[in-house]
């Protein structure tokens, strides 16, 4: 049977306690369009949100299901550390930084990881969020033609002992920046991180379920004892912008991650269309997933599935979009509701804090 290879993410789903202050936070501070307003299919009295470019692209994606109630989530084994965003330079990300302290966000950074430079800051929930340059990329210490070969030791400037943390705390813009220029746009999903015990079991699990390649062995930079793998699109010459997912490897017996608020929920991959993601499915059976079936997600269909490490996966398909419900220059206006659902909306209305 045919290998699928996904093009990269279609969308990060995570957990949020409050949807206003999660519209504040990423369409307000970060300037991401809210691109539909809607509720969780499956617990239909509570928002389900959607931000990502003004077209709601796959790769741009980040969606938040609301659980007011929900215990506090945490990273650990089979759950995702961190959330990265792609800036096209650093002149974006120091602008960004003191866009984000000055409005009382905690901001890490500026660290030169090697293939791009990041900056961190949580969400109001604790999500850990990256800014992540563009570039260099994962050519500047391996042959691009030959990426993820070797285990790559990181420079020693890039490891804690080698940082002036003093200079990387005190480096910002040094204008307050209260508007957010075209060329400080949050690109698209740059990676997203987890952890796994078991690098060998993640590595089968990317490369076969999800068709992508290891494009970078290397260590942890701010724990040079624990490794850190990346797996991507690659054809053998490029790597695919927004489709690089990263496991740190941690010892085994070491905590799971637990569901709940900040923590992400799971991590979609794109499917083309309908035609390739059925048979991307019988083709996860036959390597022994247990998947679901087809889900009509009106924006888009799904099927889920869990890593070896316990982390729901999806594959979405890119269509049909969200125009599908509402016109494409007021996107996220109106809550909308797919139609087996509209005969109770005035119900789940009622249920629903407005939002602004
Ligand atoms: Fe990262
Ligand atoms: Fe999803």
């Amino acid at each position: 049977m045919a290998r699928f290879i996904t093009d990269g993410f279609h969308h990060v789903t995570g957990v949020v306690s409050d949807a206003q202050r999660t519209v504040d936070f990423y369409r307000d501070l970060l300037g991401l369009s809210l691109v539909k307003k809607t509720v969780n299919f499956d617990l239909t009295n509570t928002y389900h949100l959607y931000f990502g470019d003004a077209a709601g692209s796959p790769g741009t994606l980040l969606t938040f299901f609301e659980w007011p109630n929900a215990q506090r989530g945490r990273f650990g084994i089979g759950g995702v550390h961190h959330i990265a965003l792609s800036l096209q330079d650093d002149v974006a990300q120091l602008r960004w930084k003191r866009r984000l302290t000055d409005a009382g966000v905690k901001v890490t950074g500026p660290y030169d990881r090697g293939y791009f430079s990041s900056i961190y800051f949580t969400d109001p929930d604790g999500q850990v969020l990256e800014m992540a340059t563009a570039g260099p990329g994962f050519a500047i210490d391996e042959p691009a033609n030959a990426l993820g070969h070797h285990l790559i030791v990181p420079d020693p400037s890039r490891l804690p002992a080698g940082r002036d943390e003093v200079t990387i705390a005190a480096t910002t813009w040094p204008e307050p920046v209260q508007v957010i220029t075209a060329d400080m746009a949050i690109q698209s999903i740059h990676h997203v991180t987890g952890h796994t015990d078991d690098l060998e079991s993640a590595h089968d699990f990317y490369t076969s379920a999800l068709g992508l390649s290891l494009v970078k062995m290397s260590l942890n930079q701010d724990d040079a004892r624990t490794k850190h793998y990346f797996w991507a699109n690659y054809d053998g010459r490029t790597v695919r912008e927004s489709s690089d997912m990263t496991l740190f490897g941690w010892p085994a017996r070491a905590p799971k991650a637990r569901e709940g608020t900040g923590q992400t929920h799971h991590v979609a991959f794109r499917a083309r269309d309908d035609d390739e993601q059925i048979a991307w499915r019988d083709y996860l059976e036959s390597l022994g997933l247990h998947v679901t079936a087809v889900r009509d997600r009106k924006y888009f269909r799904s099927i889920d599935f869990r890593t070896p490490d316990g982390l729901l996966i999806e594959i979405a398909t890119d269509g049909p979009g969200f125009a599908v419900d509402e016109d494409p220059g007021s996107l996220g206006r109106a809550l909308c509701l797919p139609e087996w659902l509209e005969h109770s909306r005035s119900e789940i209305e009622a249920g629903l804090r407005p939002l602004i």
